[in-house]
């Protein structure tokens, strides 16, 4: 079977779906390995070591994905409709694997589906223990939370740590951050690191332990219904509950430096919890880095991709920021596809289960129809 790696063309993004390391593991398992020439470029993968890895480099992207069985890349693939129409070049029947993120890309969902491409998109894989070596949110979300405290620490006016110094003590930075899943916990982890005092708060009251694991201090309101919506996810909170959580949004950010927002609901849409009266209530000198800007944004005056100030305040929504990191973020994200990948390999070909729960879970779309029932919803009210 052939594998086709080909170069992200999204804007901004410099992560490849496979490097060389795992290329030859793949070709170990008994895959052919093709990546378009100069597609591991901006992620400091140079065409000689996927080479010398035993991958072919091929220029031309049509030919490379017409011929091959699979694709694997970082977003979804592109629909026609510009010179690049990847999603066309591809075979009938062949096989897509890479963040898809189906609900915010329906147009590539259909255009997979007419096509007749089996589409698995991993950020729709189940958060099990088996499937977290294939869990290529967890892996980017942390690197989010890593460069989303280091942002911060960047742009705030003040040391994050404590310092005797000569000319005195100087105090730590107040950090607050929302959210505490996988990016939260990384940023409360990197920004404690840094020597700052760090808080931070979630609706799903299990992560308490997880917080103090990493040396935050947890902060958390009583709430009337519980806020766990199954997988680890949350759900959106009563009316009666998000009043009650605003007023210790509202008591906390105004006391902090730094303000890093992570929340997510369904792991997909970002609830406004940081009003702009929050914003302004905070010291001038103090940041935000809304690390839910690509779902929307946490914080009222966020505008993804943008820095904003407002007063003496600045507003960070940075999009895409394993794209930063492209680098370890491929590395890492390659080690998930692959093993996804080996997961499924028999007699060096990768078998369709669709009784396997994480094939079941990733499945996105498969012989003209879409299969992920949440993705078909969507698509369907879309359509109403
Ligand atoms: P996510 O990106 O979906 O959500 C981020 C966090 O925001 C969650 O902790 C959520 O509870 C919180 N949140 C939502 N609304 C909020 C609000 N109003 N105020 C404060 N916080 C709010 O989470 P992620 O990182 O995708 O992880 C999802 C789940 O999967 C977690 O429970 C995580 O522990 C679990 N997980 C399991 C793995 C495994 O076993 N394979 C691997 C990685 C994650």
């Amino acid at each position: 079977m052939r594998i086709a790696v080909p170069k992200e063309t999204a804007p901004g993004e410099r992560r490849i779906a496979l490097v060389p390391e795992s290329a030859k593991k793949l070709l170990q398992a008994g895959y052919e390995i093709a990546i378009e020439a100069g597609g591991g470029e901006a992620a400091g993968y140079p065409d000689a070591a996927y080479r010398d890895a035993g991958a072919t480099v091929e220029s031309d992207a049509a030919a490379l994905l017409g011929s091959s069985d699979m694709t694997l890349k970082v977003g979804p693939p592109i629909v026609g409709g510009s010179a690049r129409d990847e999603i066309g070049w591809m075979r009938p029947g062949a096989m897509y694997l890479g963040s898809l993120m189906p609900l915010r890309n329906p147009d590539a969902v259909r255009a997979l589906a007419s096509r007749g491409i089996t589409a698995f998109s991993t950020d729709a894989i189940p958060r099990t223990t088996r499937a977290q070596s294939m869990d290529t949110l967890s892996s980017m979300a942390n690197i989010a939370g890593y460069k989303g405290a280091l942002l911060a620490a960047g742009e705030l006016n003040k040391y994050f740590p404590m310092l005797m110094t000569a000319a005195g003590m100087v105090p730590p930075a107040k950090v607050f951050v929302i959210g505490a899943a996988v990016a939260g916990l990384q940023a409360i982890a990197t920004a404690k690191r840094l020597g700052a005092n760090v808080v931070a708060t979630d609706v799903r009251p299990e992560v308490k332990e997880q917080i103090e694991s990493v040396g935050g201090k947890y902060v958390g309101i009583e709430l009337g219904e519980a806020a766990s919506a199954g997988g680890g996810y949350a759900k959106e909170l009563s009316e009666a509950d998000q009043a009650r959580q605003r007023e210790l949004l509202a008591a906390q950010v105004a006391q902090s430096d730094v303000v890093i927002t992570t929340a997510l609901i369904g792991g997909i849409f970002a609830p406004r919890l940081v009003t702009a009266d929050m914003v302004r209530s905070m010291k001038a000198g103090a940041v935000i880095v809304d690390l839910a800007a690509d779902g929307g944004g946490n914080c009222e005056l966020s505008r993804p991709g943008e820095t904003v100030r407002v007063g003496g305040v600045t507003v960070l929504a940075p999009l895409n920021l394993p794209a930063s990191m492209p680098f370890h973020a491929s590395l890492l994200f390659s080690r998930n596809l692959t093993a996804f990948v080996q997961a499924f390999t028999k007699e060096k070909r990768f078998q369709l289960d669709f009784s396997d729960d994480i094939q079941q879970g990733a499945l996105i779309t498969h012989d003209g129809e879409v299969k992920h029932a949440r993705t078909r919803d969507a698509l369907q009210k879309g359509a109403a």
